[in-house]
Protein backbone atom coordinates (compact mmCIF):
# COMPACT_ATOMS: atom_id res chain seq x y z
CA UNK A 1 0.00 0.00 0.00
CA UNK A 2 1.18 3.33 -0.96
CA UNK A 3 1.23 6.57 1.70
CA UNK A 4 -1.38 8.77 1.30
CA UNK A 5 0.92 11.56 1.82
CA UNK A 6 1.89 13.43 -1.46
CA UNK A 7 5.57 13.90 -1.81
CA UNK A 8 7.61 16.51 -4.39
CA UNK A 9 9.67 14.17 -6.45
CA UNK A 10 12.37 16.45 -8.59
CA UNK A 11 12.51 14.83 -11.99
CA UNK A 12 16.01 15.97 -13.74
CA UNK A 13 16.77 14.83 -17.47
CA UNK A 14 19.86 15.30 -19.34
CA UNK A 15 19.81 14.81 -23.37
CA UNK A 16 19.84 17.67 -25.66
CA UNK A 17 18.98 15.54 -28.31
CA UNK A 18 15.79 16.39 -30.38
CA UNK A 19 12.85 13.89 -30.02
CA UNK A 20 15.30 12.60 -27.17
CA UNK A 21 13.90 9.12 -25.97
CA UNK A 22 15.43 9.92 -22.63
CA UNK A 23 13.10 12.78 -22.63
CA UNK A 24 9.91 10.53 -23.40
CA UNK A 25 11.12 8.17 -20.56
CA UNK A 26 11.05 11.49 -17.91
CA UNK A 27 8.08 12.20 -18.95
CA UNK A 28 6.91 8.69 -18.19
CA UNK A 29 8.29 8.56 -14.82
CA UNK A 30 6.50 11.94 -14.19
CA UNK A 31 3.28 10.44 -15.34
CA UNK A 32 3.65 7.26 -12.91
CA UNK A 33 4.93 9.63 -9.92
CA UNK A 34 1.29 11.40 -10.39
CA UNK A 35 0.13 7.64 -9.99
CA UNK A 36 1.37 7.05 -6.56
CA UNK A 37 -0.19 10.28 -6.02
CA UNK A 38 3.37 12.30 -5.28
CA UNK A 39 3.78 15.34 -7.36
CA UNK A 40 6.50 16.09 -10.04
CA UNK A 41 8.67 18.56 -11.27
CA UNK A 42 10.57 18.02 -14.43
CA UNK A 43 13.58 20.27 -14.77
CA UNK A 44 14.60 19.08 -18.85
CA UNK A 45 18.59 20.39 -18.63
CA UNK A 46 18.30 20.93 -22.27
CA UNK A 47 15.56 23.32 -22.43
CA UNK A 48 18.27 25.70 -20.56
CA UNK A 49 21.89 26.21 -20.50
CA UNK A 50 23.26 26.43 -17.26
CA UNK A 51 27.02 27.92 -16.77
CA UNK A 52 29.69 25.65 -16.34
CA UNK A 53 31.31 25.17 -12.52
CA UNK A 54 32.90 28.22 -11.58
CA UNK A 55 31.97 30.39 -14.53
CA UNK A 56 30.10 33.35 -14.13
CA UNK A 57 27.30 30.23 -11.85
CA UNK A 58 26.43 32.95 -9.17
CA UNK A 59 24.95 35.47 -11.80
CA UNK A 60 22.57 32.53 -13.47
CA UNK A 61 18.66 33.23 -12.47
CA UNK A 62 18.29 29.59 -13.72
CA UNK A 63 20.30 27.66 -11.68
CA UNK A 64 19.32 29.77 -8.34
CA UNK A 65 16.02 28.67 -9.19
CA UNK A 66 16.97 24.71 -9.70
CA UNK A 67 18.84 24.90 -6.58
CA UNK A 68 15.87 25.87 -4.74
CA UNK A 69 13.72 23.14 -6.51
CA UNK A 70 16.31 20.68 -5.38
CA UNK A 71 15.93 22.12 -1.77
CA UNK A 72 11.88 21.93 -1.95
CA UNK A 73 12.22 18.46 -3.42
CA UNK A 74 11.77 15.17 -0.92
CA UNK A 75 13.67 13.26 -3.69
CA UNK A 76 14.55 12.81 -7.10
CA UNK A 77 14.86 10.75 -10.14
CA UNK A 78 17.61 11.39 -12.61
CA UNK A 79 17.04 10.23 -16.42
CA UNK A 80 19.88 10.18 -18.12
CA UNK A 81 20.96 8.85 -21.83
CA UNK A 82 24.14 6.51 -21.89
CA UNK A 83 26.69 8.37 -23.62
CA UNK A 84 30.35 6.62 -24.18
CA UNK A 85 29.22 3.82 -21.01
CA UNK A 86 28.24 6.85 -18.72
CA UNK A 87 25.61 9.39 -17.77
CA UNK A 88 25.40 12.66 -19.39
CA UNK A 89 27.94 15.54 -19.22
CA UNK A 90 25.40 18.18 -18.32
CA UNK A 91 23.24 15.78 -16.12
CA UNK A 92 26.96 16.08 -14.36
CA UNK A 93 27.70 19.90 -14.66
CA UNK A 94 23.77 20.15 -13.08
CA UNK A 95 24.73 18.09 -10.10
CA UNK A 96 28.14 19.33 -10.04
CA UNK A 97 26.23 22.54 -8.75
CA UNK A 98 23.92 21.00 -6.27
CA UNK A 99 24.40 21.56 -2.57
CA UNK A 100 25.32 17.95 -0.68
CA UNK A 101 23.94 19.48 2.55
CA UNK A 102 20.83 20.53 0.53
CA UNK A 103 20.52 16.89 -0.43
CA UNK A 104 21.94 15.24 2.10
CA UNK A 105 19.37 11.60 2.99
CA UNK A 106 17.26 12.47 0.38
CA UNK A 107 15.74 9.55 -2.00
CA UNK A 108 17.36 8.98 -5.19
CA UNK A 109 16.23 6.92 -8.27
CA UNK A 110 18.04 6.66 -11.58
CA UNK A 111 16.79 5.68 -15.05
CA UNK A 112 19.03 5.41 -17.48
CA UNK A 113 18.39 4.88 -21.26
CA UNK A 114 20.73 2.96 -23.86
CA UNK A 115 21.46 1.43 -26.72
CA UNK A 116 22.70 -1.81 -25.34
CA UNK A 117 23.06 -3.10 -21.78
CA UNK A 118 26.11 -0.58 -21.28
CA UNK A 119 23.48 1.63 -19.96
CA UNK A 120 23.75 -0.24 -17.11
CA UNK A 121 27.19 1.52 -16.25
CA UNK A 122 25.66 4.65 -16.64
CA UNK A 123 23.13 3.87 -14.06
CA UNK A 124 25.82 2.39 -12.25
CA UNK A 125 27.75 5.67 -11.92
CA UNK A 126 24.94 7.69 -11.19
CA UNK A 127 24.23 6.22 -7.84
CA UNK A 128 27.93 6.07 -6.77
CA UNK A 129 27.61 10.31 -7.33
CA UNK A 130 23.98 10.03 -5.51
CA UNK A 131 26.21 7.86 -2.36
CA UNK A 132 28.81 10.87 -2.47
CA UNK A 133 26.14 13.34 -2.10
CA UNK A 134 24.55 11.56 1.08
CA UNK A 135 21.42 10.57 -0.79
CA UNK A 136 19.54 7.21 -0.44
CA UNK A 137 19.07 5.54 -3.85
CA UNK A 138 15.96 3.23 -4.48
CA UNK A 139 17.11 -0.36 -4.50
CA UNK A 140 15.55 -0.57 -7.77
CA UNK A 141 17.76 -0.26 -11.06
CA UNK A 142 15.98 1.24 -13.65
CA UNK A 143 17.37 0.69 -17.07
CA UNK A 144 15.72 1.26 -20.82
CA UNK A 145 17.21 -0.63 -23.36
CA UNK A 146 16.43 0.17 -27.18
CA UNK A 147 18.99 -1.84 -29.25
CA UNK A 148 16.48 -2.72 -31.87
CA UNK A 149 15.45 0.47 -33.02
CA UNK A 150 11.76 -0.68 -32.02
CA UNK A 151 10.98 2.27 -29.84
CA UNK A 152 8.34 3.66 -31.89
CA UNK A 153 6.03 0.26 -30.77
CA UNK A 154 6.50 1.57 -26.88
CA UNK A 155 9.08 0.66 -23.82
CA UNK A 156 10.03 -3.07 -22.95
CA UNK A 157 7.06 -4.02 -20.32
CA UNK A 158 9.88 -4.75 -17.87
CA UNK A 159 11.13 -1.72 -18.25
CA UNK A 160 7.94 -0.06 -17.65
CA UNK A 161 7.66 -2.22 -14.34
CA UNK A 162 10.64 -1.41 -12.95
CA UNK A 163 10.47 2.15 -13.36
CA UNK A 164 7.05 2.17 -11.68
CA UNK A 165 8.55 -0.19 -9.02
CA UNK A 166 11.53 2.21 -8.28
CA UNK A 167 9.05 5.38 -7.80
CA UNK A 168 6.84 3.66 -5.42
CA UNK A 169 10.36 2.72 -3.41
CA UNK A 170 10.97 6.12 -3.93
CA UNK A 171 7.61 7.34 -2.67
CA UNK A 172 8.17 4.62 0.59
CA UNK A 173 11.93 6.24 0.86
CA UNK A 174 10.52 9.93 0.94
CA UNK A 175 8.52 9.03 4.18
CA UNK A 176 11.09 6.79 5.83
CA UNK A 177 14.27 9.60 5.32
CA UNK A 178 12.56 12.49 6.76
CA UNK A 179 14.40 11.55 10.24
CA UNK A 180 17.68 11.05 8.37
CA UNK A 181 17.42 14.86 6.85
CA UNK A 182 16.35 16.55 10.08
CA UNK A 183 19.33 14.76 11.92
CA UNK A 184 21.58 15.31 9.19
CA UNK A 185 20.46 18.95 9.58
CA UNK A 186 20.99 19.22 13.27
CA UNK A 187 24.07 17.32 12.73
CA UNK A 188 25.68 20.15 10.56
CA UNK A 189 24.74 22.08 12.79
CA UNK A 190 26.73 21.60 16.11
CA UNK A 191 29.68 23.15 16.70
CA UNK A 192 32.88 20.10 15.64
CA UNK A 193 33.68 19.70 18.97
CA UNK A 194 29.94 18.21 19.93
CA UNK A 195 30.95 15.42 17.05
CA UNK A 196 33.30 13.87 19.02
C1 LIG B 1 27.82 10.13 -28.15
C2 LIG B 1 26.95 8.94 -27.89
C3 LIG B 1 27.45 7.89 -27.17
C4 LIG B 1 26.66 6.78 -26.89
N1 LIG B 1 27.18 5.79 -26.15
C5 LIG B 1 26.39 4.76 -25.79
C6 LIG B 1 26.89 3.73 -24.93
O1 LIG B 1 28.02 3.74 -24.49
N2 LIG B 1 26.06 2.74 -24.59
C7 LIG B 1 24.75 2.68 -25.03
O2 LIG B 1 24.04 1.76 -24.66
N3 LIG B 1 24.27 3.63 -25.85
C8 LIG B 1 25.05 4.67 -26.23
N4 LIG B 1 24.56 5.65 -27.04
C9 LIG B 1 23.19 5.55 -27.53
C10 LIG B 1 22.23 6.34 -26.66
O3 LIG B 1 22.38 6.06 -25.29
C11 LIG B 1 20.81 6.03 -27.08
O4 LIG B 1 20.62 6.41 -28.41
C12 LIG B 1 19.81 6.71 -26.19
O5 LIG B 1 18.54 6.35 -26.65
C13 LIG B 1 20.04 8.21 -26.26
O6 LIG B 1 18.94 8.86 -25.74
P1 LIG B 1 18.38 10.15 -26.48
O7 LIG B 1 17.45 9.67 -27.56
O8 LIG B 1 17.69 10.87 -25.39
O9 LIG B 1 19.55 10.93 -27.02
C14 LIG B 1 25.33 6.75 -27.35
C15 LIG B 1 24.84 7.80 -28.10
C16 LIG B 1 25.61 8.90 -28.34
C17 LIG B 1 25.04 10.06 -29.12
Amino acid sequence: MIAAEPRRILVLTGAAAPFSRTRSVAELVCRETAGVGSTSVLRDLAEYALPLLHVEAENSSGLADLRAQAERADGMIWVTPCYHGSYSGILKICLDHLRADALRGKPVGVVAVGASLTAVQASEHLRAVARALGCVTAPTQAVVVDDSGTWGKGMDPGAHQRITRMIVELHALAGATDLLRQSAATADALPAAEHS
